[in-house]
This record gives C-alpha cells, structure tokens and sequence, in this order.
C-alpha cells in the first residue's frame, strides 16, 4: 500500500483526495501510468501537462465516467470508486467540462437540478423551490442569468456557469474539477470564474484547474502537479514554480532546447519572400489585405471572432476565390482559383472547424493522413496500398500521432489527439 492518502495521522486531516497508482490504458495506448498524489481540502490545484499527457482522463476516472484498470483513490481517507458522475455528484465530487452537454430545449434552472430535483411532500418536483434555489445559486455565483432563460439560447461561457450551478446544487461540493474551462471564456468570464473559485476554496471546497499553462492561472494556484505521457512528473507549491520550469517539467526538455536564449523564442532571420498578398479583397466580407511571409517566419493574424481572418485563410487557399487584389508566391502571381491548385503549389491549410472541414471521421488516419495526395499515389484510378501505408507512417512518426493502429478510424480518435496533430503541423 502507498504511503499516500492513508487515514488520519495525530490530528492531520487526509487529502481531501489521495490518487495511488492509478493506471489506464485505451486498446494499445496507455493513457495513465501508476500515477500517484494528493489534493488538499482548501486549494486550488493545477493539472497541467501537455496535450494527450492524461489530464482529462484522469479527471473522468476520479469523476466516475471511467473505471482504471489499476489504483486505488481515497476521498477524505475513506476508499472510493464511483461507477457513474451521478455517484460521484452526490459525494460532492464534480467536473465541469469545456463544452458542458446540457438540454438545450429546457431552461437554466431545469438544468442545474436534472437528476437532482428537489421534492415535495407528495413526491413531485417542487418546481417553486427550484427556481428559488436556482436564482439564489446564479446570485451566489455573480452570473447574469435567470433561471427561466433556456439553455439553447446561451453562449458557451454562460453555459459554464449552468453546469457550475449544477455542481453547486447540492450545496456539498468537496471537490472540482474544471476541465481547461478558461479556453472558451472571454477576459470577463474568466475574472468572474477566479472569483468563484476563490470563494469556493474559503469554503474549504478542493478546486482542480486543468490547463496547458501555468501563465493562465497566475496568481490563483496554490499547489502545481505536472502530467507527462501519462506519469506523474512532480506536484510542488506554485510559488515554487515559474512558467519556464512548469514548461521543462510538461515537456521533459530544458525550454533552452525548445526556445535557446532565456526561454524566449529566438526570432528567425527572414528569408526571402515566400508569400506577398497585395491589396487581397473578397467583395463583401473583407478588403485591402496586403502583407508577406518569409521563409522560416511565423506571422499571427490576430483579430476579434469574426473580424476575416479564416476568411482571408479560405480566400488565399482558393476555397473563395479573390475579387480583388493579387497574390505572389516566390515572386510569381498566381490566380487563385482552387484549393486543388493552392496544394500543388505547397500551400497548407489547417481549417479551425477540423470536423466539419479538414478530416473524414469514417476514414482511417492512414487515409485521413494521405488525402490530399490521393492523387499522386493512384494509378488508373488505383490507390497503390503500399505506398500509401509508407508515407501514412512516416507523417505519423513525425507528428507523433498516437494511436493503437493507424487503420483506426478518426472519428474512434480523442479530439484531443487529432488537435495535437494538426498543431504539430505548423499552426502557430
Ligand atoms: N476514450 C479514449 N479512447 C482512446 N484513447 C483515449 C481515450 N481518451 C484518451 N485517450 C488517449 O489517452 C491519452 C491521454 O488523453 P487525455 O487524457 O485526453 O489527455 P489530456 O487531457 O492531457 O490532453 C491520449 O493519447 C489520448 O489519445
Ligand atoms: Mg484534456
């Protein structure tokens, strides 16, 4: 047995939670390996780790949406391992995901108590002291919502707060798990989120932020625990940490190897001009766009939602045509007509929506990984099986895809993964 999380030792309280040897595996990939600490009752504790390190999986055992395959977990020293979120909701142990699935067709106080509902006398929903209850828990929680709105209506930060009403409903809430929730929400949103979160961690409730950065949550984080591949690569006071050690610590490399100089990224000598867009122009949607990239430099294109920017993506690679203005690659103009002819001239495009747009979930990764080369891989019609295999493999290694097979389908792949891919491709 660990020494973690054993019961209460001369008047020192148990972890609120004890992880020991928690282990997971999905088919051939092991998602958590023997990973083993402890949250206390009263802090606000980061996860964090790189994409595909086990963060969410970990909180979706501990939550009770998985069962592990090996390792025990204590809450408040007592044994526990729920088989449902419902198990784990009425032992005050919730997670508020990203994008919370709730009703959309039902309203926000419907929402808050689905499961839970509080109960008359007669045994029917007293529907009275929901909404009561729920408008006191929205107050409790600063959010501008009333508890008749419908939830089909509401922007995904607003949505956050139903689901951490929810977690709130049962008024027993010993720990939280809030699963990357600042990646939705806008500046004020996630002021307001701290807020809560600190009144919750007074309250003694345990609080567990799940991100990528440490930067994010500067100031609010009390203890730090860091996931690599699926172990457990430290936990430590966040006073003691700074971004470049968190960084070394997600990464198993020094930040010099990554970004030699201090940890800053070193700007790369331009090269010459690969790319200049001159006055570009798409009749109604956005005009007199004029910039160049250079080889071995990247250029962010930043911008308010909607402001044009994967339109302008969507105009260079031909999926809209320009109205107006001129396009140069290597010095040569080129009429951008089609996607097909912005590929063969080395262009790549990397959509936002990589469902919807750049990947077919029913096909292989294999296939998903060749398709815009299909083309140059077939004879007569004919994809040469082989080949396509090689090339497959070779793009796996080199994005380090992890999967059990690359035969797989995408759409069985974590979106996680598949987002991992797509950024090691050169999205900055
Ligand atoms: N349901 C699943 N089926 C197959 N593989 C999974 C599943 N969930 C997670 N994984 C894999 O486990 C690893 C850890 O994933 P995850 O816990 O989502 O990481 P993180 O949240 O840190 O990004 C990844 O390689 C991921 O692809
Ligand atoms: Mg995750």
């Amino acid at each position: 047995m660990s020494e973690l999380g054993g019961p209460s030792v001369a008047g020192v309280p148990p972890p609120r939670l004890a992880l020991s040897h928690i282990t997971k595996s999905f088919g051939g990939i092991r998602a958590l390996r023997d990973v083993s600490f402890d949250i206390k009752a009263g802090e606000i504790h980061a996860l964090l780790g790189e994409n595909g390190a086990g963060k969410s999986t970990l909180v979706k055992i501990v939550s009770g949406l998985y069962t592990p395959d090996a390792g025990e977990m204590r809450l408040d020293g007592e044994p526990c391992r729920f088989l449902s979120p419902m198990e784990a909701r009425r032992a005050g142990v919730i997670a508020v995901y990203q994008d919370p699935k709730l009703f959309p067709h039902l309203d926000v106080a419907e929402n808050i108590f689905m499961g839970v509902h509080p109960l008359t006398g007669l045994g029917t929903i007293d529907r009275r002291r929901m909404y009561e209850t729920a408008r006191a828990l929205l107050a409790d929680l600063d959010a501008q919502l009333e508890p008749t709105m419908l939830v089909a209506g509401l922007s995904i930060g607003e949505i956050q707060f139903v689901e951490f009403a929810r977690a709130m409903a049962e008024g027993n809430a010993r720990l939280i798990f809030l699963d990357e929730p600042t990646a939705a929400l806008t500046p004020a949103e996630t002021a307001r989120l701290f807020r809560i979160v600190r009144r919750l961690r007074e309250r003694g409730t345990a609080i567990v932020f799940i991100s990528h950065r440490l930067e994010e949550l500067e100031g609010l984080v009390d203890t730090v625990t860091v996931l690599r591949d699926g172990e457990h690569v430290a936990s430590r006071p966040a006073a003691e940490l700074d971004e470049a050690a968190v960084m070394r610590l997600m990464v198993g490399r020094s930040v010099e190897q990554l970004y030699p100089r201090d940890g800053r990224p070193v700007p790369a000598a331009p090269g010459r001009e690969r790319l200049r867009v001159d006055n570009l122009g798409q009749r109604g949607v956005f005009e007199g766009i004029s910039f160049s990239l250079h080889a071995g430099e990247i250029v962010a294109m930043a911008g308010l939602v909607g402001a044009g920017r994967s339109e302008i993506a969507h105009t260079l690679f031909g999926v809209t045509p320009p109205t107006a203005g001129r396009v140069f690659l290597d010095a040569a103009e080129v009429r951008v007509s089609n996607p097909r002819q912005m590929l063969e001239l080395g262009l790549a495009y990397l959509p936002e929506d990589r469902d919807g747009e750049g990947l077919i979930p029913a096909l292989s990764i294999v296939r998903n990984l060749v398709l815009p080369i299909m083309g140059r891989l077939s004879r007569l019609g004919l994809v040469r099986p082989a080949r396509e295999w090689e090339i497959g493999a070779k793009f796996a290694s080199d994005l380090q895809i992890k999967a059990a097979s690359l035969e797989q389908a995408v759409a069985t792949f974590r979106a996680a993964t598949v987002r991992r891919s797509s950024s090691a491709s050169g999205s900055p």
